[in-house]
């Protein structure tokens, strides 16, 4: 049974000071995390498929004189993502936070998507996230304490835009996958949540035509894409203390989207 919270002050809840953290994707989000993390005082570990990434990272981490580990995964992966929380055991002896960012995103008419796209999309953004999901309830579930913290998106819930129907599909999977560990795990002290931004301003959306931004200003209620460091609030609320009894949750981030179709 999970103990239940002895008071403590804000600054407190929303601690990570001395905390092991493992941000998976190295990306627009990933990357802002695992440095917003480091900032606050946690051991950062960083995770992902592409060398280079972790090397933007890292080239940022020690720019900003902060320490992260950067480690090589691709969550599609069994065997990597083993080896991955192997050797981040060895190296942190404990767990107490993933933040799961790596994805993928695949621009194809729903009638027009090849086979392999289709697959690999669901290879990393959902079986990704359960076989990341898995290696780390394990740790947490046998220290009796952990946050898990997953990326979903508006896509889960919605047609958020034409020609994304796999990369929906794959994070409605992560809701759902988010809620069904967040049950089982919730006996071991773990919790399991998921933030679901809208359009954030990272590579994973970048386009070059004019009429997509134009159409993201017009669909989201503060009339433009978000910021990385704007979903920072949610992510830590979810990792850290204040979150204590908060578990199965998907948390929008979407700048009021899901809430209104509203017109003047
Ligand atoms: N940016 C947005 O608008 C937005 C909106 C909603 C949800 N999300 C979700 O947030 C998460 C992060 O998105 P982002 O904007 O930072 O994307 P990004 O493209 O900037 O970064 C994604 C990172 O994941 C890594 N990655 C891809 N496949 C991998 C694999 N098989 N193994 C390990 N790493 C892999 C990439 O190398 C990249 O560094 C994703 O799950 C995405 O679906 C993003």
């Amino acid at each position: 049974m999970k103990e239940i919270l002895k008071p403590k002050g804000l600054h407190e809840l929303f601690s990570v000071q001395g905390k092991n953290v493992l941000v998976t994707g190295s990306g627009g989000l990933g990357s802002t995390i695992a440095l917003a993390f480091a900032k606050s005082g946690a051991r950062v570990f960083v995770a992902d498929c592409l060398e280079n990434k972790l090397q933007e990272v890292q080239d940022a981490a020690e720019k900003g004189n902060l320490q992260i580990c950067t480690l090589s995964m691709d969550v599609s992966d069994k065997a990597s993502v083993e080896d991955c929380f192997k050797t981040l055991l060895e190296k942190a002896k404990s767990l107490d936070v993933v933040v799961h960012t790596a994805g993928m995103g695949k621009n194809e008419a729903a009638t027009e998507c090849e086979e392999a796209d289709i697959r690999r999309v669901l290879d990393v953004n959902l079986v990704g996230t359960i076989l990341v999901n898995q290696q780390a309830a394990r740790i947490m579930k046998a220290q009796g304490y952990g946050k898990i913290v997953n990326l979903g998106s508006i896509a889960g819930f919605m047609a958020h835009t034409l020609r994304s129907m796999p990369y929906a599909a794959s994070k409605a999977g992560v809701h759902q996958v988010t809620r069904s560990f967040a049950a089982e795990m919730a006996p071991y002290g773990v919790n399991v949540n998921c933030v679901a931004p809208t359009w954030i301003n990272t590579p994973l959306i970048a386009r070059k035509d004019e009429a997509y931004y134009e159409n993201i200003r017009k669909s989201v209620p503060f009339q433009r894409m978000g910021e990385p460091e704007e979903i920072l609030g949610a992510v830590f609320f979810l990792s850290t203390d204040a979150s204590h009894f908060v578990t199965g949750q998907v948390l929008l981030v979407d700048g009021g989207w899901s809430v209104t179709k509203a017109f003047a």
